[in-house]
């Protein structure tokens, strides 16, 4: 575990996102996982999962979808390792968390998983950087480190000309990159987001989501929750749950390609019409 404290935020070789996810372990594997809440009396009250089977490899950009009551929060609070399944197999990094004590489970999801909030969750009273520095704390980084590395963080989300104000200070989009970068200074191998935008106007939401790319492009594993297709729409996999079942689960072209092929489309579309008119 040591060893993946001092791992850097990426993988040191693949130039793809693909070329990481080749040949490794996949990050979250789960199988025939089921997720029950019951009522006091301990009859069922909603079986919110009711078998999912997937794989998330290295490198991928994944969508989580479906209408409301689907399953997708209870789905990532157990990936993320903030809920745990009723049964089935869960392998987070390789390894089956179902048979992790609670203060294990919470040291490996910290050194494995970021996660981040659609309400933020940054504590008031601390700077920025404190802020960023906590998950440090628990990880017993020295002091003096904790800061430099949230530091260095912040400045990889923009942020490096905010130091020393607090949340409130900062717009939601501004607080938004706070909690990625809080969810990033562990150097997980996965992050997770539920609704991450969510709390965002649209265009503080692509925002955020050019960060996402950003990362997924130096080879992050990012996996959100997300009921916006346009949100959506820039992932590369999307896993669509319906009932607490995976309706559908496809693979789509990249954002930025799909981006570039419809600005040449038009391209092209403007030089067929201009074409008659520039012969004269
Ligand atoms: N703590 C809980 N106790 C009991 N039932 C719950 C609990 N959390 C969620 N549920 C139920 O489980 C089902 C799935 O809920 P979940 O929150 O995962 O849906 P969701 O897809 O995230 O919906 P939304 O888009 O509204 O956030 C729903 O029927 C919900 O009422
Ligand atoms: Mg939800």
């Amino acid at each position: 575990m040591t060893q993946t404290l001092d791992q850097p935020a990426t993988p040191a070789t693949p130039a793809t996102p693909a070329a990481a996810a080749a040949g490794s372990a996949p990050v979250a594997e789960l199988r025939a996982l089921r997720k029950v809440y019951y009522k006091p009396d301990g009859s069922v009250m909603v079986e919110a999962l009711r078998g999912i089977d997937v794989t998330i490899n290295r490198g991928e950009y994944v969508a989580i979808m479906g209408a409301s009551g689907s399953g997708k929060s209870t789905l990532m609070n157990v990936l993320g390792c903030l809920d745990r399944p009723t049964d089935g197999l869960y392998l987070l990094d390789g390894q089956d968390v179902a048979a992790m004590s609670d203060d294990d489970l919470s040291n490996y999801r910290g050194l494995k998983i970021g996660f981040i909030f659609q309400a933020f969750n940054l504590i008031p009273q601390l700077t920025i950087e404190e802020n960023v520095a906590t998950p440090l704390f628990y990880q017993r980084v020295p002091r003096a480190e904790r800061i430099e590395r949230a530091i260095e963080t912040l400045g990889k989300v923009g942020l490096g000309d905010r130091l020393g104000h607090r949340p409130r200070e900062l717009s939601g989009g501004q607080q938004q990159r706070v909690a990625i970068a809080r969810a990033l200074v562990t150097r997980p191998v996965v992050l997770m987001a539920d609704e991450p935008t969510g709390n965002l106007d649209s265009s503080t939401g692509q925002a955020i989501l050019n960060l996402f790319e950003e990362l997924h492009t130096s080879g992050m594993t990012i996996l959100m929750v997300t009921h916006d297709p346009v949100v959506a729409e820039r992932c590369l996999r999307v896993v669509r749950l319906k009932d607490g079942l995976i309706e559908y689960d496809r693979q789509q072209p990249g954002y930025r390609g799909r981006k570039a092929a419809s600005v040449q489309a038009n391209l092209n579309a403007n030089d067929a019409v201009q074409s008659p008119a520039q012969s004269h």
